[in-house]
């Protein structure tokens, strides 16, 4: 071989090498805390629905406790068996450890939130079979960490409801249009056209997508079907990543990926000194999360069956030092490969 060759090689090899170095320190450089601001500025030009974006799963579920009572999600049985096994029925209703703050410092952006009234009570509480905490605590720390991180943008998805009349949801809407005021970002017919640098410009932060009809008086919010969520209802492994490969995107809207284990009654009986903690989230962690390093974000592309990602969550997203939103984050740097392919197909 010609020694010109080798050298080119070399020089080949080099910078391959440099490319990867590069977006390996990028990884290192985005501080989970500020991570939308610290993207790389051709990202920040791509439409927020293909961007990779961590969420945690029934994400106020940590507000649940010992001293917490059966809420109107609950099944019925649950009120017969919790005197009896209230441990056990902490042990596999809570789905996340760290509270809204610290979501919010390890990068979790997108929060599931399922919402209950109390008979005699005129707050609205986090619910998930038992009652969590009033809501007015977490979503002032939302508002919070939007005035002291300019760059970052929330997602609130509002997606249950119980014991809700159509006062109760005139109360709440009113309550979140006063709370989050010109920073709601409005729902609007291109989607596409909403990118962290607009929203930066127009200082627009928070997302509240709302899962009800009552959601048509007021055009701040967003209709359920701009970000849709299929559940998987899975309680294996296997099951869930068939789901994950197999889910299809309509182009143009967002879309949540729900990476996490379902358990049934039947699962729980036969695990019943365990926690979903044990049994599911790590499992997801050690086994789904691996799989989902090959998804890519952007935009849906014929020919390409695999839907690309948009907001995933899951549950005990602080385990191993926040590894799931660490993991979802840097899908973004594969779109520094893609952007000629971003910004062909939007413009
Ligand atoms: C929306 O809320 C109203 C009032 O609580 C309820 O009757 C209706 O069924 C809800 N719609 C959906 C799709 O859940
Ligand atoms: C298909 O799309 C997925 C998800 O966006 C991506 O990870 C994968 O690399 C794509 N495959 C091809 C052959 O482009």
């Amino acid at each position: 071989m010609c020694s010109r060759c080798v050298i080119m090689k070399f020089g080949f090899i080099l910078f391959l090498f440099a490319i990867i170095m590069s977006e390996d320190t990028l990884a290192h450089k985005l501080r989970l805390e500020h991570w939308m601001s610290d993207l790389p500025a051709q990202l920040k030009e791509v439409p927020l629905i293909y961007l990779a974006i961590p969420g945690s799963h029934d994400s106020m579920t940590y507000g649940i406790t010992r001293s917490s009572t059966v809420a109107p999600d609950a099944e019925p049985i649950l009120n017969r068996l919790y005197p009896f096994f209230r441990g056990t029925i902490l042990r596999w209703t809570i789905t996340q450890a760290s509270d809204t703050w610290q979501q919010l410092l390890i990068g979790i952006r997108y929060f599931d939130l399922r919402l209950a009234t109390k008979p005699d009570d005129d707050n609205f509480y986090f619910t998930h079979g038992l009652y969590g905490d009033e809501i007015s605590t977490a979503l002032t720390q939302v508002k919070e960490f939007t005035e002291s991180h300019p760059g970052e943008v929330v997602i609130l998805d509002c997606q249950h409801f119980y014991g809700f009349t159509r006062e109760h949801h005139q109360k709440l809407m009113r309550y979140l249009l006063n709370l989050y005021g010109p920073r709601l970002v409005p729902r609007q017919i291109d989607l596409q056209a909403i990118t962290l640098n607009s929203l930066n410009r127009l200082k627009m932060q928070v997302i509240v997508v709302y899962r009800n009809e009552s959601v048509y008086a007021t055009s701040e919010f967003w209709q359920p079907q701009m970000l849709p969520s299929p559940w998987p209802q899975q309680d294996t492994i296997d099951g869930l990543n068939t789901f994950l490969g197999n889910i299809r995107r309509h182009p143009g809207t967002g879309f949540v990926h729900q990476a996490v284990l379902t358990p049934t009654p039947t699962f729980i009986v036969l695990r019943w000194i365990s926690s979903l903690r044990e049994k599911c989230a790590i499992p997801v962690m050690n086994e789904v999360l691996p799989k989902l390093t090959e998804f890519a974000p952007g935009p849906p592309q014929p020919g390409n069956v695999t839907a690309p990602v948009n907001v995933v969550i899951g549950d005990f997203v602080d385990m191993n030092n926040a590894l799931f939103p660490r993991t979802i984050i840097e899908l973004n740097l594969k779109l520094l490969r893609n952007t000629e392919i971003v910004h062909h197909n939007h413009g």
